[in-house]
């Protein structure tokens, strides 16, 4: 009873906030420096690094910052470097700065489980973001269909394989980390599509690796090997546009960029300029902004001590419980449609349409 008398009136006060925040000039305002957004309780975030991907330094932080900025609640973004002990350095000092919700993108499963068992242990709420933490047990888990983005992969492969008219083309994988549990489902979606065209004869699969943490510069030496042995290899499933990048760079020293087709994920700025040059053949674009504020939302809820109902859930295939979760939906993205990203706001026609990008953004319809 008590406890619905506090979380109502804590509506009411964020309500009077986020007012006040509309009425003045809002950023500066409602980034919930305390005064407005302390009886609400703070939230952290802990993101992974900087160097797998684009998103985990600009637009993740980006967006969830402006979700809670809106509603007036105080948030800690921080990012660990790719550093496992910096995590938990980072998660400790959140847990003692006494957030009500801790949100986390891991590193790996085991330090992920590490720092979400404190946090339960001190009382907070938490939320696996992006990637699940397998036997972790976080109160939520946010991301996108990840079975459904490899699928896209898959598919967008074997689009670019028929547009090419490859006959029995060697098909070359190179996969995401093996300690991100997404990889795993990307895996499963586009071999789901492949899988079949390797046994009716119509690809011959070729090499298959995974990248550890999702190294760029790991994913050319793998590449550059896996081409040394099978100079066949006439398509590659790259799992994001990082790897995808470091494939193109190989093939590049060997005038084959664009004659193999390579696919990725996430609609980077370079992943989608790729695609414009003809030398990527597709990304997958996942509206981090849906993601952020959906999570933001759940945060938010559980930072106010309230409960919410979510209608999707995962079973962790680790302690086969089932977690709610909000499962977002991923679009392909080929040539034709890298003007729906710059649409959606996702990535500006400034980034995009640098020096020799400009005539090829023209020419497909970015403006
Ligand atoms: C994310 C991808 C990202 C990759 C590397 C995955 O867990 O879902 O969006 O490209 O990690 O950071």
């Amino acid at each position: 009873m008590r406890k619905g008398m506090v979380a109502l009136a804590a509506v009411g006060l964020m309500a009077a906030g986020s007012t006040a925040a509309c009425g003045g000039d809002d950023s500066s305002e409602s980034s919930g420096s305390g005064s407005s957004g302390s009886s609400i309780g703070k939230v952290g975030v802990i993101l992974p690094d900087t160097a797998s991907s684009q998103r985990w330094g600009s637009d993740d932080p980006k967006f969830l910052k402006a979700a809670f900025d809106a509603a007036g609640v105080t948030v800690d973004i921080q990012n660990a470097q790719g550093d496992k002990s910096q995590f938990q350095t980072i998660a400790d000092g959140m847990i003692s700065s006494g957030v009500k919700v801790l949100m986390i993108v891991n590193l790996d499963s085991g330090t992920g489980k590490a720092v979400l068992d404190k946090a339960k242990a001190a009382g907070i709420a938490t939320i696996d973001y992006d990637r699940l933490t397998l036997n972790g047990g976080a109160n939520y888990y946010v991301s996108f269909d990840n079975t459904a983005v490899g699928k896209l992969q898959g598919e967008g492969l074997v689009k670019c394989l028929t547009d090419m008219k490859a006959s029995k083309p060697v098909v070359a994988e190179l996969n995401g980390s093996p300690t991100d549990n997404n990889a795993t489902l990307f895996k499963e979606g586009y071999d789901s599509v492949l899988k079949p065209k390797y046994d009716s004869g119509d690809y011959v699969k070729g090499p298959d690796q995974s990248v550890p943490d999702w190294d760029n510069a790991q994913a050319a030496t793998i590449f550059e090997q896996m081409l040394t042995q099978n100079n066949k290899i006439k398509g590659v499933l790259a799992a994001n546009d990082g790897l995808g990048n470091a494939v193109i760079s190989v093939l590049k020293k060997q005038s084959l960029n664009g004659k193999v087709p390579v696919t990725g994920q996430d609609a980077t700025v370079q992943g989608l300029q790729n695609i414009l040059s003809g030398d990527q053949c597709m990304t997958v674009y996942k509206a981090i902004k849906q993601e952020a504020d959906a999570a933001a939302d759940l945060a938010i809820s559980l930072a106010k001590g309230e409960k919410k109902d979510v209608t999707q859930s995962v079973t962790d295939p680790e302690s086969n419980s089932s977690v709610p979760a909000v499962l977002l939906t991923p679009k392909a993205i080929y040539k034709d449609s890298v003007k729906d990203v710059v649409a959606d706001g996702f990535v500006t026609k400034d980034q995009l349409c640098t020096g020799d990008f400009a005539k090829l953004c023209t020419d497909n319809g970015v403006s």
